[in-house]
């Protein structure tokens, strides 16, 4: 082994090799050792747009920075073969997560994706219209995965090549690709250049593609058209207006949900609702309370939950940005009262009885209600997880409400 080698590649390209070569390694594993874990799928996929990212500087990088020349002690058909091999990897660093990419873009479970639980990144746009596409999407899946057979492939032929040149007593090349192990005697290198152009770009391309769903969301596209019910729905009715007699004091109520997902206990609430309130603790009969909620604005601790939420298969906040309960058939118990509590939501109706306590106190009156609501009847996550493998059928929604007397 010839401890002087002439030349190295800059720190900015070993760092980059090294660093994406790890990540691939690890995303061939993480893509056999994945199925029905949602977490792992989530970390594939955001280590898989990184690795887009990076691969992108890279290529500018290199572009810009040319690599050291090879060896001359390498024979034609070696150095022809290491270059072929290089492009094929090049290809396949981009390639792989692209094909991934669309593989979600393209699947008729509409997952969102969450990059490190942070930042929403968007399906590839032209390819919505072929979502659910089972030939599109069995072709995408079967790249992508004979894909990570063909690095392995190339890896082989990668490695054995570093080495045969390693220990063949030829020059070597290993050295120009070792972070500061050797070529400490190498000659001084042209300063690098493109350091802003490569790093700067690629980080500009993903901002621009994470910021694209907002960009659209602001630009004030008018709400898809309702589509008409299907055979069995409810038709959404207008809502009778309420004569409110209580005025409901937001910032001391909160209308919450809690589910299971996964085996985990999730919440949240809804940010965004009003509430017309008619009570009459002695004219029950006389008594309606409507509530209108704005599905967009339910919140909870997880981003990726946050997403599926308003995506089409859940409440669709595009088409339908508001959902209504209304109160009805008041009833006193022994605790408390109970009403039917009717959902309107995707031009479906749902009943479900309602059991709350209420505490009037002068001209206050405090309430705490809980009601449970199926998920299927709501259509609701029925794409994704029809059988509730994933996200338990059953959705508990509470209500804590401060209101006054007008
Ligand atoms: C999936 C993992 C890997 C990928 C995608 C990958 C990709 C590449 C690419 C594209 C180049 C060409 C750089 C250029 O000239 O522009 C390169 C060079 C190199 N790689 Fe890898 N590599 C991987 C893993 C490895 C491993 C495990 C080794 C360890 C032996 C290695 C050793 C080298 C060396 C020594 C060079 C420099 C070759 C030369 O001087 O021409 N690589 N690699
Ligand atoms: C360099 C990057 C990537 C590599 C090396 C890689 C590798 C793999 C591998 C080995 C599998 C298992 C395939 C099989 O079951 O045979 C897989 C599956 C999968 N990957 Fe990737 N992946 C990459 C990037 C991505 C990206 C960026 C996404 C999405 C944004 C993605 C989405 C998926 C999905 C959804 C599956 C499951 C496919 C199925 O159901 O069969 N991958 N990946």
């Amino acid at each position: 082994m010839s401890a002087t080698n002439t030349s190295r590649y800059t720190a900015v390209a070993i760092a980059l090799h090294w660093a994406i070569a790890i990540l691939i390694l690890f995303m061939i594993w993480l893509g056999w050792n994945m199925e029905e874990n949602e977490t792992r799928y989530q970390l594939h996929k955001s280590i898989g747009i990184s690795i887009l990212i990076l691969s992108v500087a890279r290529v500018a990088w290199r572009v810009m920075n040319p690599p050291p020349p090879l060896p001359a002690d390498m024979k034609p058909l070696e150095k022809t073969a290491s270059h072929y091999v290089h492009m094929g990897l090049y290809v396949l660093i981009i390639a792989m997560p692209l094909l991934g990419w669309a593989l979600v873009s393209t699947s008729k479970f509409q997952v969102p994706t969450v990059l490190f639980g942070t930042v929403s990144w968007p399906n590839i746009p032209f390819l919505g219209g072929l979502r659910g596409n089972e030939i599109v999407h069995a072709i995408l899946e079967t790249l992508h995965s004979k894909g990570a057979w063909v690095i392995i492939g190339l890896l082989v032929l990668h490695v054995a090549g570093a080495i045969k040149h390693e220990f063949s007593g030829e020059e070597g090349v290993l050295k120009r690709m070792i972070p500061g192990l050797f070529g400490r005697t190498a000659p001084p290198q042209p300063p690098a250049r493109g350091f802003l152009v490569a790093f700067g770009g690629s980080a500009l391309l993903f901002a621009l593609i994470a910021a694209a769903p907002l960009i659209g969301r602001s630009s004030g596209t008018s709400p898809a058209p309702q589509p008409p019910a299907a055979e069995g729905e409810a038709q959404a009715a207008a809502p009778a207006a309420i004569e409110a007699n209580w005025t409901v004091d937001y910032d001391a109520s909160e209308i919450s949900f809690a589910g299971v997902h996964d085996g985990n206990d999730f919440t949240g609430t809804f940010k965004d609702w009003t509430a017309d309130v008619a009570f009459y603790p002695d004219d029950l009969a006389n008594s309606a309370v409507l509530v209108t909620v704005q599905t967009g604005t339910a919140s909870t601790p997880k981003k990726l939950y946050n997403d599926s939420l308003r995506a089409p298969e859940w409440f669709d906040v595009k088409t339908y940005p508001a959902a209504t309960v209304r109160l009805s058939d008041f009833a006193k118990t022994d605790t408390g009262y109970t009403a039917t509590a009717t959902l309107e939501l995707k031009q479906r109706s749902v009943s479900t009885p309602l059991a709350f306590t209420l505490d009037i106190d002068g001209d206050v009156a405090t309430l705490n209600g809980e009601a449970t609501f199926d998920r299927k009847e709501l259509d609701l996550g029925q794409t994704s997880d029809p059988n509730a493998q994933w996200v338990k059928d059953a959705v508990k929604v509470t209500v804590t409400g401060k209101a006054t007397r007008k």
